[in-house]
């Protein structure tokens, strides 16, 4: 393997679903790249877009959606792969993990067949025991208690963080090179938010796997992303590796979010109320023209934001941000 290739490439994909209100441009022109071992964190409002870079990774887009650019996994081109080929590269080098794990497992089947069936058709030349064992160690490397014993149960018998634990289990059964993980968290109350995050990170670390973590929420990438990707109305408005995402802070959408963040360190009143976005997210057949985040924004200039699509900046390093008043933004900083 070429270690200077990326592991994933994904450059000025766009996808398109025809509607009765139009065209809807669920994602425009998004590019981004990760090498092996790092985490991605893609951030986002709801409909930002981030769930259908998911599924274009993983090709399992709408049959109605018209996706163009590319999808390069080790260098070989995903875009206009057939079904077979797509469904093989699923079955060995990329998994998904979603956000509601009981809608994904089987409520019929239990846990250990279902991952003993994943480990089966990874591995079709093990036998019953030998699947079964590695299917008790996979629970084991998610954190459950007493694998051995809870590979009789059903997935509604375990709690919400575990069965999202048994599915990061059976994603990673086939150990796939690239693990996404849609918004793992969201339905978890945060206590168990923290934990599920953590086996992530040690999952990561002890396979070693490359994960995209997709959530809406800035806390979550802070403890775990290498890198983050911040998606806005389909596009990408700023890339940086964590540190100087969340301290030199290029685009003001991303200040918002970060705005929007509970703060630890600030104890809150009663009646002090977190800091939200005004106004909602456009919708995907609509954009504005221009910078699509500009009337939400507070710096937007008439005349300057709502012209074109701002092409990304380089503000040092990787880091880059679509914003063309990108060095004077914060001198207004309100
Ligand atoms: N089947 C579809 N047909 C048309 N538009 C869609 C379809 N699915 C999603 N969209 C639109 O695509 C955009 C991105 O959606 P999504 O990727 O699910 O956002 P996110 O995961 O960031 O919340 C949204 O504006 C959504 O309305
Ligand atoms: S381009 Fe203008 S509207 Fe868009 S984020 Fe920058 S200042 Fe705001
Ligand atoms: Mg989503």
């Amino acid at each position: 393997m070429n270690a200077a290739i990326p592991l994933l490439e994904v450059e000025n994909l766009s996808v398109t679903f025809p509607t009765d209100a139009g065209a809807a441009r669920a994602i425009e022109n998004i590019s981004f790249s990760l090498h092996a071992g790092e985490t991605l964190g893609i951030v986002g409002e709801s409909g930002s877009g981030k769930s259908m870079t998911a599924m274009a990774i993983m090709g399992i887009l709408p049959k109605n959606a018209i996706v163009t650019g590319s999808i390069r996994l080790r260098g070989r081109e995903l875009v206009g792969l057939s079904d077979d080929d797509l469904r093989e590269i699923r079955g060995n080098d990329v998994a998904i993990v979603f956000q509601d794990a009981l809608t994904a497992l089987n409520p019929v089947v239990t846990v250990g067949d279902q991952l003993i069936e994943a480990v089966r058709v990874h591995r079709p030349e093990t036998t019953r025991e030998q699947r079964r064992a590695r299917a008790i160690e996979l629970l084991g490397l998610v954190g459950i208690p007493a694998p051995e014993k809870r590979i009789e149960r059903y997935p509604h018998e375990f709690s919400g963080g575990m069965r999202q634990r048994v599915m990061i289990a059976m994603s990673i059964a086939n150990e796939p090179d690239l693990l996404i993980a849609d918004e793992p968290t969201t339905a978890l109350d945060v206590t168990v938010q923290a934990q599920v995050l953590e086996v992530l990170r040690e999952v990561q670390q002890r396979t070693g796997t490359t994960v995209v973590v997709i959530t809406h929420d800035l806390g979550v990438v802070a403890g775990i992303a290498d890198r983050v990707v911040v998606m806005y109305a389909g596009g990408v408005v700023e890339a940086a590796d964590v540190d100087p995402l969340f301290y030199e802070t290029a685009h003001p959408y991303t200040a918002g979010l970060l705005a929007s963040l509970p703060r630890l360190d600030r104890r809150s009143s009663r009646d002090e109320r977190l800091y939200q976005i005004p106004g909602q997210p456009p919708v995907a057949t609509r954009w504005p023209e221009g910078c699509r985040f500009a009337p939400r924004c507070a710096y937007a200039v008439a005349g300057r934001c709502d012209v074109v699509v701002p092409p990304p900046v380089n503000v040092g390093g990787t880091h880059t941000a679509s914003c063309v008043r990108v060095g004077e933004w914060k001198e207004e900083l309100q």
